[in-house]
This record gives structure tokens, C-alpha cells and sequence, in this order.
């Protein structure tokens, strides 16, 4: 079987060659060829994630296009309906300051007349919103079947519009109060912090936003867009990113390569839309990726974040391919560099399962390589945490082709079935091949597993087959993994744990990081649907080992 059958259309890509043995310079050299080079690797798969990003664009630019329309169009019915006086239409060219003075003039009562004026202006808007929601209301219905999320967008915008106007006027003992009232501790410290070390003058309006009074709001960390003016730590405001191109996308959201601001410092932002039913589980991943700090091999949070619609992961960005990309590009891998991946990944998965966490979704898609040529697993989106080490049935997770047997009988299972989708990898990359078939019901996957053994090919080692027998063992608890000492076995032979553990030994190359000036900058393809996501308690937060100050 075909690595390219079996293969969906690819998620993530890179916008860039990542080849073995560039150095930075080579990486800086290359950024031309990356932006322009149609031969390059990466560029088919590119273009079908570019493609979701223009549409996402395009739609936006409709969105405001439309928003435009609805304006106008409300003005003339506001001008129809006498809402809008003749008098102020002929006055059209006289400035509204001049008018006002006139007034005064005529009517010799000026403290009176101001305040009438006031008063006047302010039920104009409370009426000109009011009618304004009425009219997007009435028309988001309407246009529900093709675009709801697209309406409330434009709502949004609407509402920032006329809450500028507003918040012009009363701007300052509002802020005041909704600062005292609502910040959280957490993110009270952290604004300190920030606010102590923030040097960033281009930065400094777009960290003014304003908090709205919404109680369910989390203190502080919410961004509800489009607020303006309050401080928000630079690590926790989109604004304070630069979104380039897209390295993943499907059901779970978008993976998006951006810089930050300040720094310049690449990384990799996961944004996902809240929705109803998904709360727990972004929160759950937002949980697996502050624990992975701990360990050198998983790919790790520098902060979360959320807005009205989205949360987001602050990524640190791995910027070698991913295993699949390796796989799909040459074939299969070098033994030396199946022995040192796999090595790191043995630490990963040791240490997720200390943790009591089972990955449940090991692919070569999910294996990433960072800027230094170590692994890095990422994607906590179907762990599982709190694992004991019994069984218990916890459903088909996971993707077709990596699945253990007692996943595909729906057996119950443990962390065992971690280690049986990195056999299937480890086999993938010594033979660019699965071990079984992907075709068919999932139960002849599961007789197929059962009953077949794969085909080891003659070049593969004595010490790998031994391996690879070990792992995908179809009794869970004969398989090496949770069962015997994996370091030990022959095919690690050449590797020092302690050394590995620390990242001191040398890796198999090295891809640099491109500088983030190699990447264009692309508006944010936010979510355009209407969701009814619940606000995530004390979500928003900052690796306080990332020096993003530096
Ligand atoms: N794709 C998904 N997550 C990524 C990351 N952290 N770095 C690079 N590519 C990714």
C-alpha cells in the first residue's frame, strides 16, 4: 500500500524547505525560494491550506462589504422614516459645532439647550443601535441557512463602531471601575509584570483595549473583540501577533505559523473555536500542555488565551517537518535516525504516562522536529488524563492505521495502545510503509491484525525486527512498553539515556529557525460561525519561562 493512498489530503505544511544540514544562513538565503519557488516541496500542499486561508479572507472582505451596505442602507430608512430631520439634511454642509452655537445664540438659554442637545444625541444613538440590531437581527435570521457567523461579525463591528463613539465620551471612570472589579488575580500579577517590562513602543496602542462589564467575562483575560481601551499583557492580545500561513487545519480549528510582535520570535497558534460541547477538552489540552513543559520532547504552550469566540495555544514552533513530511519526502529514514527519534519519543511517552496521560493519537503527522533537530509530539487534543494503569473502556480514538487491536474492538484499554502506534511508526519510517492495511471495515482491520504478521523487509535489523515484534504484539499486556524496560533493549544499545534526556547528544540535523521577516503577514482567518462557546475560568496564561521581553 501506497504511503500516498492511504494519505488524506495533508493538514499541516510548512512554507519552506527544511533540509537536513541548513544552517540559518542557508535558512535566510532560502527565504526568497520560499516565497516564490513553485518547484518547492511544500508548495501543492501549501496551496490547498493558502486556498481555505484566501477564502477565509475573501469572506471577511464580504463580511465588511456587507456591513458597509447595511449601513447605508440603514441611513436611508432612517432618512425615509423622518428620523433624521429635512433641517439637518439641508444643514448637511454646516459643521454640527456651528449649528449648536447658532442655536445658542437664537435662543439666548445655553446650559439648557446643551444639555437638551445632549440628551438628544444620546437617544439618536441608543435608537440608531437599538434599530441597528433590530435590522442585523432580523437579517442575520434571514441569513442564517448561509451565513450566520458572517451577521454577527458584522455585528461586532458595528457595535465596536458605535462603542467607540461612546466610550469617546465617557472613557475614563469606567475604565477605572471595570479594572478594580474584574481583574483576576493571576492576571493582575501578570499585567504588572508586563506593564513593568513593556518596551515595545509599536505595540502601545494595540495594547489599549477596553474590558467590557460582561460578569462572565474571566478577569481580564477575555478579549472581547473589538474593545480599546485597556492594557492587556502583550503575550495574552492577538493584535500582538503577526498570523502568516497556515500549518494545519481540520476539525479542531486552525494551527497558524505568526510571529511575535515584539520579538520577532516565530511560533505556532492553535486556535479553536469554543462551541458548546467543547469547553473540557480545551481546557483538558490547555492542562497537557503546561504539564509538557516538563519534558524536552513535547511541544509546549508559551501562552493561552481566549476571545469571545476562539481559544487560543501560543506554540513554541517546530520548525523541521513533522515525521510524516520526512516519510513522505524520502521514504524511509536512516536507522541512525529512526534509533535517535524514537529514543526521544520513548522519553515523551514515559513521561505522559507517569503523568497518568495516554496520547491516543501518536502518528508521524503529530512528531514534529524543532529549530535544533529534536522531536517534539504535539497535539494533547484526544489525551486522556488520570490514568491509573487499569483498563477501562475509553472509545475509537485515534487515527485509522495507528489504532491498536483493543482500540478496534472497543476493548477496554491503557496506556499500551500508545506504544503500539509507535511501533506502526517506527515501522513507517524504516520501510515508508504501515505495517497493515487501512482498507476495509474496521473489522477486517482488526482480523488483518490479528492474523497477519507484516512483511519485514530483509534489510531491516535483527535488533529492530526483535523491536518492532515487541511492539506491535496484539496482546497488550505482553507488548514492550508498559511491559519490560524498553531502554534496554539492543536496538538502543548505542544510546546514553541521561545524555538523550538532556538534549545533549548531537541530533541527526539541525533545520535553524527562518526569521519571521521571511513570511508575509495575512489578516486572521477567525472563525466566522456563530457558536455558543461558554468563557473558560482562568484560562489565559504565560510560560514564565518564555522571554518574550528579551
Ligand atoms: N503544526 C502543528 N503544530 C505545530 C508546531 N508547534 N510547530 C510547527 N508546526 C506545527
Amino acid at each position: 500500500m501506497d504511503l500516498s493512498e492511504r494519505r488524506r489530503c495533508p493538514a499541516g505544511q510548512v512554507v519552506k524547505s527544511c533540509i537536513e544540514g541548513k544552517t540559518n544562513k542557508d535558512w535566510i538565503k532560502e527565504s526568497g525560494e520560499r516565497k516564490s519557488d513553485a518547484a518547492n516541496d511544500d508548495k501543492k500542499i501549501c496551496r490547498n491550506a493558502q486556498t481555505s486561508l484566501y477564502r477565509s479572507i475573501k469572506r471577511r472582505w464580504r463580511v465588511e462589504k456587507q456591513t458597509e451596505n447595511k449601513k447605508k442602507t440603514i441611513k436611508r430608512i432612517n432618512i425615509e422614516k423622518g428620523k433624521i430631520s429635512k433641517e439637518s439634511q439641508a444643514e448637511k454642509k454646516t459643521s454640527k459645532d456651528e449649528r449648536i452655537k447658532r442655536r445658542r445664540f437664537e435662543e439666548g438659554d445655553i446650559e439648557k439647550e446643551s444639555q437638551a442637545e445632549k440628551k438628544t444625541i444620546k437617544d439618536e444613538r441608543i435608537k440608531r443601535r437599538r434599530f441597528e440590531e433590530g435590522e442585523i437581527e432580523k437579517e442575520s435570521q434571514a441569513e442564517k441557512k448561509t451565513s450566520e457567523g458572517e451577521s454577527i461579525k458584522g455585528r461586532a463591528v458595528k457595535e465596536g463602531q458605535l462603542q467607540k463613539e461612546s466610550q469617546a465620551k465617557k472613557k475614563t471612570s469606567k475604565l477605572e471601575r471595570s479594572k478594580t472589579s474584574q481583574v483576576d488575580v493571576d492576571d493582575k500579577k501578570i499585567r504588572e509584570e508586563n506593564s513593568k517590562g513593556r518596551n515595545i513602543k509599536q505595540n502601545e496602542d494595540n495594547n489599549k483595549r477596553s474590558r467590557s462589564e460582561d460578569p462572565l467575562e474571566e478577569g481580564g483575560s477575555i478579549q472581547k473583540r473589538p474593545c480599546l481601551d485597556i492594557e492587556r499583557p502583550a503575550t495574552l492580545d492577538s493584535d500582538n501577533y503577526k498570523f502568516h500561513t497556515v500549518l494545519g487545519q481540520g476539525g479542531f480549528g486552525w494551527v497558524i505559523l505568526a510571529s511575535f510582535r515584539p520579538k520577532k520570535q516565530l511560533v505556532a497558534i492553535k486556535i479553536l473555536k469554543k462551541q458548546k460541547n467543547n469547553c473540557d477538552s480545551i481546557a483538558k489540552e490547555a492542562r497537557l500542555l503546561k504539564i509538557s513543559r516538563e519534558c524536552a520532547f513535547l511541544c509546549h504552550s508559551y501562552a493561552t488565551f481566549q476571545s469571545e469566540l476562539e481559544a487560543f495555544f501560543v506554540l513554541e514552533y517546530a520548525s523541521g517537518k513533522s515525521l510524516w513530511q520526512m516519510i513522505l519526502r524520502d521514504g524511509n529514514l536512516p536507522m541512525s535516525r529512526i534509533i535517535f527519534y524514537t529514543a526521544e519519543m520513548v522519553v515523551a511517552l514515559q513521561f505522559l504516562h507517569s503523568k497518568g496521560i495516554i496520547h491516543r493519537d501518536l502518528k508521524p503527522d503529530n512528531v514534529l522536529v524543532d529549530k535544533d533537530g529534536h522531536i517534539k509530539i504535539c497535539d494533547f487534543g484526544l489525551a486522556k488524563e488520570n490514568i491509573t494503569g487499569q483498563k477501562n473502556n475509553y472509545g475509537l480514538a485515534g487515527t485509522r492505521g495507528y489504532r491498536a487491536p483493543e482500540v478496534l474492538l472497543q476493548d477496554e484499554y491503557n496506556a499500551a495502545v500508545d506504544w503500539w502506534s509507535f511501533g506502526v511508526i517506527m515501522y513507517e519510517m524504516a520501510t515508508g510503509k504501515l505495517p497493515y492495511s487501512t482498507s476495509g471495515s474496521i473489522l477486517n482491520q482488526t482480523y488483518a491484525i490479528m492474523t497477519e504478521t507484516p512483511d519485514y523487509p530483509s534489510y531491516m535489523s535483527e535488533e529492530m525486527l526483535d523491536l518492532l515484534s515487541k511492539l506491535l504484539e496484539t496482546d497488550d499486556t505482553k507488548r514492550i512498553g508498559l511491559n519490560g524496560n524498553i531502554r534496554e533493549h539492543p536496538f538502543y544499545s548505542t544510546i546514553n539515556w541521561d545524555d538523550l534526556e538532556n538534549r545533549r547528544l548531537e541530533t541527526p540535523f539541525q533545520p535553524g529557525m527562518p526569521s519571521a521577516d521571511d513570511f508575509y503577514e495575512f489578516p486572521l482567518p477567525f472563525s466566522t460561525h456563530n457558536c455558543n462557546g461558554k468563557n473558560l475560568k482562568d484560562f489565559s496564561e504565560v510560560d514564565p519561562n518564555w522571554n518574550w521581553q528579551e
